[in-house]
C-alpha cells in the first residue's frame, strides 16, 4: 500500500480537530498585516524574518514567540479574520468539526476585554456553519504559568459567555506547573457544566498525566506522549477510553520526538489508546491537519484501518452530542479505501 494512497484516503475521510490553538494559526503574513492595521511594532520586520525565527528546542522557545505574535490581535475583526482563515485551511483538509483553544488571559494582559476575542470567533463560527456545515466549539484555555487566582478571575469574566463555551483547557509552560495547581478552578468549571481538558505529558512526566486524571478529573488528555513511559498509566488511560489529542508536527518541532520515525502515534494505537491527529499551532509547526497526516503516514507504518480509526477517534472524543457523533462515524464508515 503506497503512502500516496494512504494520504489520499486520509484526505477523503471526514475529520475533527480537537487540539488547535487559534492564536497558533496566526500565519506570519497575517501577523504583519495586523501589525500594520493596528499600528503595532513587532520584533520581526518581515514574513521571512518571522519564519526564520521558528526554530525551537523546547516548548518555552515557542511560547515566547507565540505570545509575541498574539500582540497584534486587538479587535473583534482581527479574531474574526484569524478564525475564518483557519477554517478555510481546515475545510480544504476535509476537517468537519473543530474544538478551538483560545487564550483570553493572554489577551487580557493587553487590556482586551473578554468579549472582544470571543465575539469575533463566534461570528466566524456561525458563518462557517451556515455556509459549509462546519461546526466548532470553544475551549477556554487557562495559562499554567499564571496562578490559580488569575484562572478564577478569567472564569468569572467568562460567566456571561458560558452558554457558548464548551470546555476549559490548561496550556503554556508545563514543567514546574503541575496540574494540582489548578484543581480548584477545574472543579469550579465542572460545576458550571464545562468539560475539562489539560495538556499533560508533552514535556512533563507521566505524573503530570496522572495528576490531570486525579486532581483535574479531565475528560480529554492533550498530548499525553509521555504516558507511554508508565505501563500502569497506559492501562488506566485505556480503561477510561481517554482520548489523546496528539500533535505530530508540533512534537517534532518542539523536540518532544527527535525523528518522526520515533513518534509514538502507532504505538498508542497498538496499545489500544484513543489517539487522534491534530495540528496544535499550525502556523508555527509546519502545517495543518493534512500535513500532520502526511508526516505520520510517511514516517510510521500506519495501515488504512489505523487511519480510519484515527478519524473515528477524533469524532468519538469530541464534545459533540451522541447523535452528531453517530452521524459523523457513519459517514466515515462509508468512505472506501480505494475509489
Ligand atoms: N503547548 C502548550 N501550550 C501551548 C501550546 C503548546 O503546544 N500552544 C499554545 N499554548
Ligand atoms: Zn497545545
Amino acid at each position: 500500500m503506497t503512502a500516496a494512497a494512504l494520504i489520499d484516503f486520509a484526505r477523503r475521510l471526514p475529520k475533527a480537530e480537537l487540539h488547535l490553538h487559534l492564536e497558533g494559526s496566526l500565519e506570519p503574513e497575517m501577523m504583519m498585516a495586523l501589525a500594520r492595521r493596528n499600528k503595532i511594532s513587532l520584533a520581526f520586520k518581515s514574513v521571512e524574518e518571522a519564519r526564520a525565527a521558528y526554530r525551537f528546542t523546547k516548548l518555552q522557545d515557542f511560547l515566547d514567540l507565540y505570545y509575541e505574535g498574539t500582540q497584534v490581535l486587538r479587535t473583534e475583526e482581527d479574531f474574526f479574520d484569524l478564525t475564518i482563515a483557519y477554517l478555510n485551511r481546515a475545510r480544504a483538509d476535509n476537517v468537519r468539526h473543530v474544538e478551538f483553544f483560545f487564550d483570553p488571559q493572554g489577551h487580557a494582559e493587553r487590556g482586551l476585554p473578554f468579549g472582544v476575542s470571543i465575539s469575533g470567533i463566534l461570528t466566524a463560527l456561525k458563518m462557517s456553519r451556515a455556509q459549509f456545515g462546519m461546526t466548532g466549539k470553544l475551549i477556554l484555555c487557562f495559562l499554567r504559568h499564571l496562578d490559580e487566582d488569575a484562572a478564577f478571575a478569567t472564569l468569572k469574566e467568562a460567566e456571561p459567555w458560558l452558554d457558548r463555551i464548551d470546555a476549559v483547557g490548561l496550556a503554556s509552560s508545563e514543567l514546574g506547573h503541575p496540574p494540582e495547581k489548578f484543581a480548584r478552578v477545574f472543579a469550579a468549571a465542572k460545576e458550571r457544566g464545562l468539560k475539562l481538558c489539560a495538556h499533560a505529558g508533552e514535556e512533563g512526566p507521566p505524573d503530570y498525566v496522572r495528576g490531570s486524571l486525579d486532581h483535574l478529573k479531565i475528560d480529554r488528555l492533550d498530548h499525553g506522549n509521555r504516558s507511554l513511559e508508565d505501563a500502569d498509566l497506559v492501562a488506566r488511560l485505556k480503561d477510561l477510553q481517554m482520548t489523546l489529542t496528539v500533535c505530530p508536527l508540533s512534537n517534532l518541532k518542539l523536540c518532544v520526538v527527535k525523528d518522526m520515525r520515533e513518534h509514538p502515534l502507532k504505538r498508542m494505537l497498538d496499545l489500544g489508546l484513543k489517539a487522534t491527529v491534530n495540528s496544535d499551532d499550525p502556523a508555527y509547526f509546519g502545517g495543518y491537519m493534512m500535513a500532520n497526516f502526511e508526516a505520520v503516514i510517511e514516517a510510521l507504518d500506519l495501515s488504512a484501518e489505523n487511519i480510519r480509526t484515527l478519524t473515528k477517534n477524533s469524532f468519538a472524543g469530541s464534545f459533540l452530542s451522541d447523535g452528531e457523533k453517530r452521524a459523523h462515524l457513519a459517514a466515515i464508515d462509508k468512505v472506501p479505501f480505494q475509489t
